[in-house]
């Protein structure tokens, strides 16, 4: 049997869309959204970040899947195969692999914390700390625990040897079956979540941070971070999707899938949003651009606050929480793992078990020097920015957004039409309404799109 035989596949339909979910739905909704939310100004910034989800993301995304369930090769291969004669193009896939490398190493981070804030939780720890000293006990926590250069490297550590253990197991035992179970128990919490914030003091501000756009808000890095903030949701831009639709099956409807994964991730984004603005509000001295310590510090308070007469809601609640998010960073750092696991193993003809440890070592020691960053090592900066700060800044607003401009260009301009009209229609037998507008989309409005954000950006406005 050839190796293309022989490759995992994933066995459902609700698994495809699932695991796929899972890439995007993780730390990306649930702390980078707020985050990003709360220091541009709210609703306005929502605004963009969805128009760029339509109209710059969704094309991506659509193009990630064509091209590799065409190929059914890792996604710099792919461009190998579809471009055989302009080697230029797979360069998009192996920079799509630096990108996903840099984004495991700070991701794998903040995945350690929530790791952490799931053990805290569990020994009841959150509803014992009692300030001393007038000052708020959760934010105090946080920043003590980050900047600590030993806790958070070993819980960074211990997450990403979960994360090598579930794709050293494969596509359908690991990945598909993980997914199944962990995304329909996540949204129901963030929904009973979402309810119980609406009853605190703060609901009606957080509400309206959330969903009332003050346009003057907008100004040209507001734009660039919700084209960032769109394509680190998603998971699109370095080829993870890409690698996850070399799984796919013929008979998957590719746009009906990213459509269904584009609502999912957006709904669980806002749901998160609706959860913490709330939280915000109701803390007495807390701001919605308080930065990365938003989630941790303001939930651990909120939980504090509402549950305060139900001890066991107040245990239960915050430990369920975080474990569930220590799952949904598990289910997008596996995408991450296997997009740069399957181009060892496939393109350097390297083993799946090497190539999934020499991932895990690169990935154990980039995110040992991001974790030191926010802590020791905080006096080394690059552009100003500590390591951490400087892996996200250029892969979520800069990697990510080019690499989806030149995969649109690829799909759009460069790849047969019929190959385009083959993957979307499976060959003709489902029905593709609108493809005449996709391929406008396609051709013209993401790449422009995309490439005027750059220049607004770069100040040629
Ligand atoms: N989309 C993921 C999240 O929201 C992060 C991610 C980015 C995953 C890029 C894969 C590739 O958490």
């Amino acid at each position: 049997m050839n190796e293309k035989n022989n490759r995992g596949k994933f066995a459902s339909k609700i698994g495809v869309i699932l695991a796929s979910a899972g890439s995007a739905v993780g730390l990306g909704n649930i702390w980078r959204f707020p985050t990003e939310t709360g220091e541009n100004g709210g609703a306005a910034f929502i605004l963009l970040y969805i128009c760029c989800i339509l109209l710059l993301g969704l094309p991506v995304m659509i193009s990630e899947f064509l091209i590799g369930r065409r190929t059914h090769a890792d996604a710099s291969a792919a461009f190998e195969i579809l471009a055989p004669k302009h080697h230029q193009w797979h360069w998009v896939g192996r920079i799509g692999l630096l990108a996903g490398i840099m984004i495991f190493s700070f991701y794998s981070v903040v995945a350690g914390w929530t790791l952490n804030y799931a053990v805290q939780a569990g020994l009841n720890r959150f509803n014992q700390m009692v300030s001393t000293d007038g000052s708020n006990v959760y934010s105090s926590y946080f920043n003590s625990f980050v900047s600590d250069p030993l806790m958070p490297t070993l819980c960074l550590v211990f997450f990403i040897l979960l994360t090598h253990y579930v794709v050293a197991r494969g596509i359908e035992k690991g990945i598909e079956r993980f997914s199944k179970i962990m995304m329909p128990t996540l949204f129901l919490l963030l929904l009973l979540l979402a309810g119980f914030a609406m009853t605190t003091e703060g609901a009606a501000e957080g509400l309206n941070f959330l969903f009332r756009p003050d346009f003057s808000k907008i100004n040209s890095s507001v734009v660039l971070s919700a084209m960032g903030q769109a394509f680190f949701s998603l998971s699109i831009g370095i080829g993870c999707l890409c690698t996850y639709a070399s799984y796919f099956r013929k008979e998957v409807n590719l746009a009906r899938t990213a459509g269904s994964v584009a609502l999912i991730d957006t709904f669980v984004a806002i749901i998160s949003g609706i959860i913490i603005f709330p939280a915000v509000y109701s803390v007495a001295g807390m701001e919605p651009s308080e930065g990365p310590s938003l989630v941790f510090v303001a939930l651990p308070n909120i939980f504090h606050i509402i549950f305060s007469d139900y001890p066991v809601l107040a245990y239960v609640l915050p430990f369920l929480f975080y474990f569930l998010l220590v799952l949904a960073s598990l289910t997008s750092t596996i995408s991450m793992h296997e997009l740069i696991t399957a181009y060892f193993h496939e393109s350097h003809h390297m083993s799946r078990k090497k190539a999934t440890y020499m991932v895990t070592a690169i990935c154990l020691v980039l995110g040992t020097l991001c974790s030191l960053s926010l802590g020791v090592g905080s006096s080394y900066t690059i552009a100003g920015m500590t390591l951490f700060d400087f892996f996200d800044y250029l892969t979520a607003k800069w990697m990510l957004p080019i690499g989806g401009l030149f995969i649109v260009i690829f799909t759009g301009w460069y790849l047969d039409r019929k190959i385009l009209w083959e993957e979307l229609t499976n060959n003709g037998s489902l029905r593709f309404f609108g493809f005449h507008i996709f391929l406008f989309v396609l051709k013209y409005v993401a790449p422009l799109g995309i490439f005027m954000i750059f220049l607004d950006q770069l100040g040629v406005f």
